[in-house]
Order: C-alpha cells, then structure tokens, then sequence
C-alpha cells in the first residue's frame, strides 16, 4: 500500500461508514493474493520479431506472408476495409464486430511490388508489406498514411500470453482523435493513454485518464486523407502518442508516431480509409449501427442521487410543469432500491411506484432506473439466489464466488461474457417493466469494485466464460459493460418486442452503440469539467457510439450561476441531455439559480423541443450512415488544418454550428468556420467561412449557426413537423434530409429529401421523390432573407 492508497482507504472508510470502508480493505487484500496465486508473475521473456519473408500464398482480398517466426493474414473486404492479422490472427471471434466478418474483396490479392515486398491494391487503398514485415497503407494516389512497423512479442519462456508492441507512423501533419471517451481531447495530445475501463473514483476532470470508456481505436486526420485503426484485442494495454512535425518546407519533417503495448491478445487490426463520413459509414457496417433511441430520449432528462421519496420526484416533476418547462423523463438512482440492491425497490420510500410511472407518462415524462451489475451476496435477495442457482457469478481461479464491494457492501458479479448469463440477466427487466420503467441507465460495469488499493475491479485472474472459450479478467475486463449491454437489450427486445429498447451504460467498447448510448460519468463541476463533456462526446462519437452527454451543472459540489447556465446551454444541443448530480452536491433544477439564469434555461429548454424532429433525424441518420449526431468542425473539410485544431465547437448534422461558451465571464466568443455561408440564428446575420468570426455570447445564448442552404426539421408551434429553411446564397442551392418521427417500434420511415433553390427573387423548396420534385408536406419557414 503507498501513500495514495492510504488516503483512499481513509477516505473510503470515512465516505462510506466503517463497515463499508473494512470491506474495501478485505476485498483488496483477497484481490491481492487471488492474483498472487493464480497469475503467472514474469520471469524470463523471449522477444520476437517477425523476421525475413519466406513464402506468400494469395486469397480473394489478400492473402498470408509467411516470415521466418511470424505469419500475417491479410484481407481487403468487400466494404474497403483492410484486417490483417498477425500469427495468424483471423477477424473472428470478435465483440467488436457485429454479425459475420464482411466478405473479401474478390478483385484483388497479393502480388509483389517493385521493392521485393507484396502488396495488395484496391480501389480506395493500398497495403504493402515489407520484407521484415513493416504494413502500410496508401491511398489510391500512392500516399502513405500510416507505417506499421514490424511488431515484436515477449513470449514467456515454458508458455504463456505474449506481450506484444506495434509501433506506427504518420504523416507530419496527423491529428490523432479517439481511443473512446477521454476528457482531454477531442484532439489527443502527446502522452500515454492507457485502455482499461476505469471509474476514477472521484469526480473527474480533463487530467483524468482513463476513465470508463477506453477503445483501441484512433482516428487519424491528415492532409491526405482521413483513416481509422482499430487494434482488436480487448486486453490492458497504452497507446503512446506523439504528434509529428512539419519542417516548413525544409524537407524535414518528422513523422507523428503511435505506439502501442499491449499485454496481450491477437495483434490484429481493421483500417478504414477516405472521407470521416465514409469511414464512420464502414465503420458502423463493421461493428454495428447505432440502436435508435426512442423519442423521449432525445429530451430533456432529470436525475438525481438522492430523490428521497416518491413526493420528491412529484415535486420535481411539477416544479417543471409550474413553471411551463419541458421535461421528458426522470431518472431514479440506487437510493430507490431496497438497501442498494439492484432490481428492488425501496417500499418505505417508493410505495407506489408504478402508480407515480403510469401518472408521469400522462404527463408525457417517462421513468429510467439505474441498473447496477453487482449482485448482494446475501441469501434471500432474490437475484442472489436465483443467480447462483445458475452459476452465474463470476468465479476466481480455485472457484471460489469472487466477491468485490459495491453500494449494498459485499457483492457478486454476474459473468456477462456467458451467453447463458446474458440470458438470465436480460429476463430480470421484467421486474423493472413492472415498476413502470422505461429506460435503463447502467453504472458501475467497469466493472467497480471498491478497493481500499490496487485496482478498484475484479481481480485480472477471475474466471470468466468469454463464449465458451474460457479466459480470465485480463480479457474480459473491457468487454464487461458491453456484455452487460448486449444482456439489457436482448432481454428487453424479448420482453417488449413492439419498443426500442433505451439502455445507456457508463462503461463499454467497440460495438457498444448497437445496445445504446452513454454519458461522461461523474465529470467535475467546474469550467474544465465543462470543456472534458464536450471532448466526451466528440471523441465518442468518432469511435462510432453517437449518443451521449454530459451531467449538466457537473456531478459533485455546485455550480455557479453561469457556469450551470452554460453547461445547460451546451447539454441542450448534444444527443444525452441530462442534469445529474451527486447525493452530496448542490441542487441542479433550473429554478435553483435565480429568475434570470431560470428564464435562459427555458430558452434553451423549448428550444430543445423545438429542434426535436432535427434530433430524431440525426439519430436515424446516425443508424443509417454511422455519422455522429456531434461532429467536429473538421467533419466535411479534414483539409481545413485550422478547423482541425478547432476544439471549442462542433457541427451538430450538416445543418447547425454549436459554439458553447466554456470561459467564464464570456459575452463574446471567437468562432472558426468552415467553408460557406452561415447565419447566426438569432439574428438572422450571415457570415461567410471559412475564417474566424467575433460572435455575441450574452448570458441569454450560445451562438448558434446555419448552414446556408440548409433544411431543418422542426417542432411547429402546433406540434407539428415544419421545415426551417435558411437561404442559400445568391446563385446557390441547398438542401437536406429529414426523417420523420414513426413512434416508438420499428417502422421503418421514409427519408424524405429537400432542395432548396433561388428562381429569380424567389426561394423555392421542394421535395425530391421518385416521380420528380414536389411541394413539400409541411410548411416551411424561410429565414436568413435579408441576412446577405
Ligand atoms: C456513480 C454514477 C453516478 C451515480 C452514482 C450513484 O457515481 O456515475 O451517476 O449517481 O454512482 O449511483
């Protein structure tokens, strides 16, 4: 134990009562000597290096080098996305990938290139192999985007999991985004990151790292084009960064450099190259579309840890109503649970559940519950003895019950990675359904498991089924939340076959958009905080999971007036808008600011609503096309190289400019525009990109900027859908695509498109279908006429 951890047993035990403060220092030491025991410590290594290249045989797509002490498959899929794998490593089995691994491409295949090397040549990449071993990726035009280097193993000697580096080189130019969910980007500066899902433990801020989402994959933006690279293997591992640098024409530029260590696993990888839009596009084909939320989740959300009683959330509720604001759905914590217990409810406290569920939804606001994975182990809690009559728990080496510490003490932990589990697990919503819940919000799957020191999760040699295969925590760590998601989801598409299912889970991994979304976890109020949301949800969103948010206001402590204001201002426009906060932290209800932050609150309430219909379009749009409801400045022009180191922004779909005030004291902000005309959509004035425009920023607003040209679907003051249409400029057209609300099953809408055009001084919109262009269905409002 070193100094840190004292501190965190001290505070363990002084936060959560003695008792629950011992029990953290038990499980730590029973963790300790679990791994002690039943995990290889490390002796002696050989290192490997792949050597020279003895023999090539040619598949559809690719085929295998064959070297000295390695061998690498290598595969183009129809798709255009590039798997190579080494040892042998084939794409299956994944938990990244969704479905069946997509099929060769059968135009190509391995043939020798002019350096005594191999290469396979497709239609929007190419990949050549060196000699020794080293990839790399080109595009068509011949221009190298990334160089793998020949990796290198460290196998123990008399057997065990190789270790394994693989270094890589960009271009100079490169920006490197991604690796799931960190608070320091968008963009990921130089520094060591490491993969393995965390909660923090405390509220965290853009220091913090990692946190509960961390994937293997990096999207990289260059002049020459856009690539995504995903290292396929769920195990501990770091990603040092080093951004590279121009030598201004001197000829002497130094290549941006990745390297990544991982502690085991295959050394596979998937590479899509092109335009962020088609490489978010392949991506989602490669690892699932994104679910679609229903409705009521694209609105406004109130949580809280620490809504005593039922009468609390009615007095929430009809704080909202009193005072004339939107509200969609409330969120109930663990302290409605019988003691902390997952799937019980608090019968004292919340009596009637399911008479509060069926009024609120009269009222149009739906009920979500947290779902927490820890199990009590307690005889006579039902989900522990219904599990372990199934065997259900997670187990460690000797096949003892591995018990952690959680909310209700000592807990057990359902093995998610057992089909079997899945199954047992997703039927235990039922329970949930009957309380009248709509929506479920899990926490705590890094998995947590408080420890007074060492890592606050399972112990690495824990024994889990990973499908049969059999491995330990080491594997299954990161994976955990996204099992767990996939058990939610599949239970409830059994249990409620007509609705989309709306789960959102604090921890997960590649793959994980196809159950649902996520949210920043415990983000620390203050201005940092403020800033890691938007980073959140922007690097997310290009690792393929488009729906998240922060917890507006910050969890812990309480906000000042303006900061709250601002951080509402921002939730209001990103995919998860939801206030939370902590048991022990200030109120977050818009009404506990004073009338005036109050009054500009309802403005970005209402016009949350208002936009509905652009978010239910986005969110189609998203499982369609994989693109993010959030995208980056740079999204359209990865060549604008001052958009790409714009952080302070982002587009929300091709329609709207969202430049959040993340400064205290602002009422002006810079903002940096990409190509075109843009109208402020306040005062209708127009700004022509790209360059950087001073714009007002009032404690009223964020500005806020449409795309010329643009059609936008609204909520009409009747409730309606009505087109929003800004002009395009003089001897220019535009246009857009809508995708009308069809309720909450599994209709499946039709995509309705929009041009917009000048006919002499008239603007004209009109609906393009099969049979030509028509009138549109629904009216249309025109502005940004006068603002040219
Ligand atoms: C975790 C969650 C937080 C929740 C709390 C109590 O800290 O991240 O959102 O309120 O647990 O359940």
């Amino acid at each position: 134990m070193d100094g840190r951890d004292l501190v965190r047993s001290m505070k363990a035990v002084g936060s959560a009562g003695a008792a629950q403060g011992l029990r953290t220092v038990r499980a730590a030491w029973r963790t300790r000597r679990a791994d002690a025991s039943a995990l290889p410590s490390r002796g002696a290594e050989h290192a490997r290096v792949p050597g020279p290249v003895q023999e090539v045989e040619t598949a559809p797509g690719g085929g295998i080098v064959r070297f000295a002490r390695s061998e690498l498959r290598i595969m183009v899929a129809v798709n255009g996305a590039v798997f190579w794998g080494w040892d042998g490593a084939g794409p299956e089995p994944s938990y990244a990938l969704a479905g069946r691994c997509p099929e060769p491409d059968p135009r190509t295949a391995l043939e020798p290139d002019k350096e005594g090397g191999w290469r396979v040549v497709a239609e929007r990449v190419t990949v050549a192999v060196s000699r020794h071993g080293a990839v790399e990726v080109r595009t068509p035009g011949g221009v190298t985007l990334r160089r793998d280097l020949p990796p290198r193993w460290w196998e123990p000697v008399g057997g065990g999991t190789a270790r394994w580096m693989q270094r890589s080189e960009v271009a100079a130019d490169a920006r490197f985004f991604g690796l799931g969910g960190r608070a320091s980007g968008p963009r990921m500066r130089d520094g060591t990151y490491r993969m393995w899902n965390t909660d923090p433990g405390h509220a965290f801020g853009p220091g913090d790292d990692p946190l509960y989402i961390t994937m293997p994959v990096q999207l990289v933006v260059a002049d020459a084009a856009t690539h995504l690279v995903f290292r396929d293997t769920s195990w501990r591992g770091t990603v040092t960064l080093r951004e590279g640098e121009e030598g201004a024409g001197s000829g002497h530029d130094r290549a941006g450099t990745s390297e990544l260590r991982m502690e085991g696993g295959p050394l596979r990888c998937w590479v899509v190259v092109g335009t962020p839009a088609r490489v978010l596009l392949v991506w989602a084909s490669l690892t699932g579309a994104p679910a679609l939320p229903p409705t009521w989740a694209l609105g406004h959300h109130h949580a809280r840890w620490g809504f005593g009683s039922e009468q609390e959330v009615r007095r929430i509720v009809s704080g909202y109503q009193e005072r004339g604001l939107p509200l969609d759905a409330v969120h109930l914590d663990i302290d409605h649970y019988d003691e902390h217990q997952v799937f019980t409810v608090d019968q004292e406290r919340f009596p009637k559940l399911p008479l509060l569920a069926d009024e609120l939804r009269q009222d149009g606001v739906r009920l979500v519950s947290i779902v927490d994975p820890a199990v009590k182990a307690a005889e006579g809690n039902a989900v522990y003895d219904s599990g372990t009559a199934r065997n259900a728990f997670v187990r460690d080496a000797a096949g003892r019950l591995v018990r952690g510490v959680v909310w209700p003490g000592e807990t057990v932990f359902p093995d998610f990675t057992d089909p079997r589990v899945r199954e047992w697990w997703g039927r235990l919503y039922e329970e949930r359904l009957d309380q009248g819940f709509s929506g479920f919000w899990h926490d705590m799957n890094e998995p947590t498991s408080f420890a007074a020191f060492g890592e606050p999760t399972l112990p690495l040699s824990a024994r889990h089924a990973l499908e049969g295969r059999g491995g330990d925590h080491r594997e299954a760590h990161n994976v955990y939340a996204l099992c767990m998601a996939r058990a939610a989801y599949e239970g409830l598409r059994e249990l409620v076959p007509e609705e989309r299912p709306f789960v959102f889970s604090r921890s997960g991994w590649v793959g994980m958009q196809r159950y649902g979304g996520t949210w920043s976890g415990d983000v620390a109020t203050g201005w940092p905080g403020l800033r890691a949301s938007l980073s959140l949800v922007l690097g997310l969103g290009l690792c393929g999971v488009p729906y998240s948010g922060p917890d507006v206001g910050g969890f812990d402590g309480t906000p000042s007036p303006e900061l709250y204001l601002r951080w509402f201002q921002l939730g209001a426009y990103l995919p998860l808008f939801r206030t939370h906060a902590s048991l022990r932290a200030g109120r977050r209800e818009p009404w506990e600011f004073g009338a005036e932050v109050l009054e500009h609150a309802r403005v970005a309430l209402v016009e949350r609503r208002r936009l509905l219909p652009y978010f239910v379009t986005l969110a189609h749009l998203a499982r369609r096309t994989g693109a993010p409801y959030v995208r980056p400045l740079w999204w359209s022009a990865p060549e604008d190289r001052a958009l790409r180191d714009c952080e302070d922004a982002f587009l929300l779909g091709d329609c709207l400019l969202v430049a959040p005030v993340l400064d205290p004291g602002a009422d002006r902000r810079a903002v940096q525009l990409p190509r075109g005309r843009w109208y402020d959509t306040v005062t209708e004035r127009a700004y022509e990109g790209p360059g950087q425009v001073l714009l007002d920023a009032p404690l009223s607003r964020i500005p806020v900027l449409a795309r010329a040209g643009c059609v936008i679907p609204v909520r009409g003051d009747g409730g309606g859908l009505e087109l929003e249409v800004w002009a395009p400029a003089r001897g220019r057209t535009g246009g857009g695509l809508v995708v009308p609300d069809a309720g909450e099953g599994w209709d499946e809408p039709e995509l309705e498109r929009y041009v917009t055009r000048w006919r002499g001084q008239r603007l004209v919109v009109e609906r393009e279908g099969e049979g030509g262009t028509g009138a549109p269905p629904h009216p249309v409002q025109v502005r940004g006429l006068d603002g040219g």
